[in-house]
C-alpha cells in the first residue's frame, strides 16, 4: 500500500490551493467537495476539481476527491463530474454502514467497466466520524476490497455525540483507539484526526507523536504549514530504523542459539517487540526511507 503520511485537504473550488498542494512534499492531496465547500459553490468545485485532475501535474502525490456522503443527494453528481479526471481514490465521508461503501464500490465498478479500465483500480478511503460509524467499524472495514484506509473525523464525531472538543481529547479517545485497532485487524491504514489550530505546530507535533504511538500511519492536514511536521512525524528516523534492525539481528542470533527471550541494553526482548520492529522496517521500505547498510533477509511487507 502507498504511504499516506500527510493527507492535505483543500476546498475543491480553490484552484489556487490545489495548485499550491502540487508543489508540496505531501503524500496525498484531498480535493474536497463536502464540508469545505459552500452550498452555492458545489458545481463550481466539481468542475474545478475535474479540470485540476485533467491538467495539473500531481507528480507522485495521491489524487483523492472527497465527495459528499452517500444519501446526501449530491454524491452521484459528484462522482460523475470527477471520475473523468481519473482520481486515484475517492474519500467517502460520514460512513456509517457497509451499504454505503458497497454503493460506492458498485458505482466505481460500473465506471471502470464502461471505461474498459481495470476493475478495482480506484481506491476507497472511508472517513468515519459519527457515533453509528464508530459502532459499525468492524462491518465497515470489511465492506469493499477497494477500501485501503479508515480516516478518523474527530470534530464531526464530537458534534454527533454532543460532547465538547478539548485539547486533551479524552472525549474521542475511545473512538480514536477503536478505529486504529479495527484498521489493524483488517490490514487497513489508519489516518488520524485533523489538528485545527493552524498556528500551534508544537501541539500538532505532540498529537502526531501520540498518533504514532497508537499505531496511526498518517494524519489529515488542512494547511501547508502542517505538512512537513506530519510527514516527518510518520516517517521512521534513521535512528529508529537502525535500532529496529539491531533488535531483529539480536533476536535472530538468540533464536539460532535456542532462546526466545533475552536482554538487550538491560531490557527484556521477545517476539512482540520484534513484530513492532518489523513494522518500523516495513514502513521505512514503503516510504522509501534510505536504509542503513546491511539490508537483508526481511523482505516481508
Ligand atoms: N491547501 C493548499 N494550499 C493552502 C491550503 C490548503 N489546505 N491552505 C492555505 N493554502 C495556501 C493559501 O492559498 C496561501 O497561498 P498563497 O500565498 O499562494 O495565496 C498560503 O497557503 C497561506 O495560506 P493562509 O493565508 O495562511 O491561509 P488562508 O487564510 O488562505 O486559509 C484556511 C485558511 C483554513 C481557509 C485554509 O487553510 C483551508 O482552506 N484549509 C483546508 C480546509 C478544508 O479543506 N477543510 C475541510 C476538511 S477538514
Ligand atoms: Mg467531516
Amino acid at each position: 500500500m502507498r504511504p499516506r503520511r500527510a493527507m492535505l485537504f483543500m476546498p475543491g473550488d480553490s484552484e489556487r490551493k490545489i495548485a499550491k498542494a502540487c508543489t508540496l512534499q505531501v503524500d496525498s492531496i484531498i480535493m474536497d467537495l463536502e464540508d469545505g465547500v459552500a452550498w452555492s459553490q458545489k458545481q463550481n468545485a466539481r468542475e474545478t476539481v475535474r479540470r485540476a485532475l485533467q491538467t495539473f501535474d500531481f507528480g507522485e502525490r495521491e489524487r483523492v476527491v472527497r465527495i459528499n456522503p452517500e444519501g446526501s443527494g449530491l454524491e452521484e453528481d459528484d462522482l460523475e463530474a470527477v471520475l473523468p479526471g481519473q482520481p486515484d481514490a475517492i474519500a467517502l465521508p460520514k460512513v456509517e454502514t457497509p451499504a454505503q461503501l458497497i454503493w460506492l464500490d458498485d458505482a466505481l465498478t460500473r465506471w471502470e467497466t464502461r471505461q474498459e479500465a481495470e476493475v478495482g483500480s480506484i481506491a476507497i478511503l472511508a472517513i468515519v466520524e459519527t457515533a453509528l460509524g464508530i459502532v459499525n467499524l468492524r462491518e465497515i472495514a470489511q465492506a469493499s476490497r477497494r477500501l485501503q484506509a479508515l480516516l478518523f473525523g474527530a470534530e464531526d464525531l464530537v458534534g454527533d455525540i454532543g460532547g465538547v472538543r478539548t485539547a486533551e481529547g479524552r472525549e474521542v479517545f475511545y473512538a480514536r483507539s477503536k478505529l486504529v485497532t479495527t484498521a489493524a485487524a483488517f490490514r487497513l491504514q489508519a489516518i488520524d484526526q485533523v489538528f485545527t489550530d493552524l498556528h500551534d505546530l508544537e501541539g500538532l507535533e505532540r498529537e502526531c507523536r501520540q498518533a504514532v504511538q497508537m499505531g496511526y500511519q498518517g494524519k489529515m492536514a488542512i494547511h501547508p504549514r502542517q505538512v512537513p511536521v506530519i510527514q516527518a512525524a510518520f516517517s521512521p528516523t534513521p535512528a529508529q530504523i537502525e535500532a529496529a534492525r539491531r533488535l531483529i539481528d539480536a533476536y535472530r542470533q538468540y533464536q539460532a542459539r535456542g532462546s526466545g527471550v533475552f536482554t538487550l541494553d538491560g531490557k527484556m526482548v521477545d517476539a512482540p517487540m520484534i513484530r513492532a520492529a518489523e513494522q518500523i522496517l516495513a514502513r521505512a521500505r514503503q516510504q522509501n526511507v534510505p536504509h542503513p547498510e546491511h539490508e537483508n533477509g526481511d523482505g516481508r511487507e
